[in-house]
């Protein structure tokens, strides 16, 4: 039992395809006729020994595999809702990644419709609200990028906006500059992983090329204090997610994590689980793992409403 299950709590930061548990892996491969190259769930468990971020997407993609079906969607976010709302999850807005499935013949309105078929019933069933945030993989070609967002051009009315994941060293933002101002043309947010593993100057050029609106991570943001004092006189909301750059190697220890350093420069900091399947929690076991007091807490819980895309109304709910 998380100790801020009562908090209501907002997810900016959670990858649909990252909160595939091994159990649902085998069952979904099991009903789709997929060969995982794993034996058993406690086999795929132990290969959760990531070296950096590259080392985890590679388990990642590979897993997505077994995701086909519109029901295959429903059933992935369903499991992480009822699980995350039981930990005082109020509100998600949930990245997807239509790439990792469009080029293994799934379409992409059964991605988008099975996603938001699960947020329509945890709307009625769980009164959590939320949307749907298409992410663009970064480390494939630009071009694929403009077709997927041209692909999602008769799903707008469920799509808050894009944003921009995937290996981040050596695949800066600016090339992207052209498909998220088409974003914003279609009225989308915008909002891009930067300075997750590589340097400051990713965060910059996401908010100078990309006009994105948050910053997904951007722990490396105190490498450079100019930076850090652009995001805080702009308050550009920063999603971070502790266990993650654990289980990533981009901290060596929690204890060593930049989150009170970041809260202590005025960052609009707040707190996430990104891939909770893979990364040993959800959003209520994080802030259990991280926030040192109710006052941080509550803190951390009121900058992810305030940063959030959720309706005026729907924030005043939560605040
Ligand atoms: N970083 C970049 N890409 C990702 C991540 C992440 O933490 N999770 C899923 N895709
Ligand atoms: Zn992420």
């Amino acid at each position: 039992m998380s100790r801020f299950t009562e908090l209501p709590k907002a997810e900016l930061h959670l990858h649909a395809e990252g909160t595939l548990e091994p159990e649902l892996a085998f069952e979904l491969a099991r009903r789709n006729g997929v060969d995982l190259p794993f034996a058993s769930v406690e086999d795929l468990r132990a290969a959760y020994d990531f070296t950096d971020l590259q080392s985890f997407l590679d388990l990642y993609y590979a897993t997505t595999a077994v995701l086909r079906t519109r029901r295959d969607f429903h059933d992935l976010l369903w499991a992480y809702l009822e699980r995350s709302a039981a930990q005082g999850l109020a509100h998600v807005e949930v990245f997807f990644d239509p790439q990792a499935h469009t080029p293994r013949g799934v379409a992409f309105t059964d991605v988008v419709d099975g996603l938001h078929d699960a947020l329509t019933r945890a709307e009625a069933e769980l009164g959590v609200t939320g949307g749907l945030i298409l992410c663009f993989l970064r480390d494939r070609p630009v071009e694929e990028a403009a077709r997927t967002l041209e692909q999602a051009r008769d799903r707008l009315d469920v799509l808050l906006g894009v944003g921009l994941d995937s290996a981040e060293v050596g695949f800066p933002p600016a090339p992207f500059a052209a498909v998220f101002a088409r974003a914003a043309e279609l009225g989308l947010h915008r909002v891009a992983h930067a300075g997750e593993e590589a340097p400051a100057s990713s965060v910059t050029e996401a908010l100078d090329h990309l006009g994105v609106e948050r910053v997904d991570h951007g722990v490396r943001c105190l490498d450079d204090p100019g930076l850090v004092a652009r995001l805080v006189r702009e308050a550009v909301p920063l999603t971070v997610c502790p266990l993650s750059n654990l289980r990533l190697k981009v901290v060596d220890d929690l204890a060593d994590h930049p989150l009170p350093a970041m809260l202590a420069a005025g960052l609009k900091v707040s707190l996430h689980s990104d891939d909770p399947a893979y990364f040993g929690g959800y959003v209520g076991d994080t802030f259990d793992a991280v926030a040192p007091d109710d006052t941080t807490a509550a803190l951390l819980a009121r900058n992810a409403v305030e940063g959030s895309f959720a309706s005026a109304g729907r924030k005043t709910e939560l605040l």
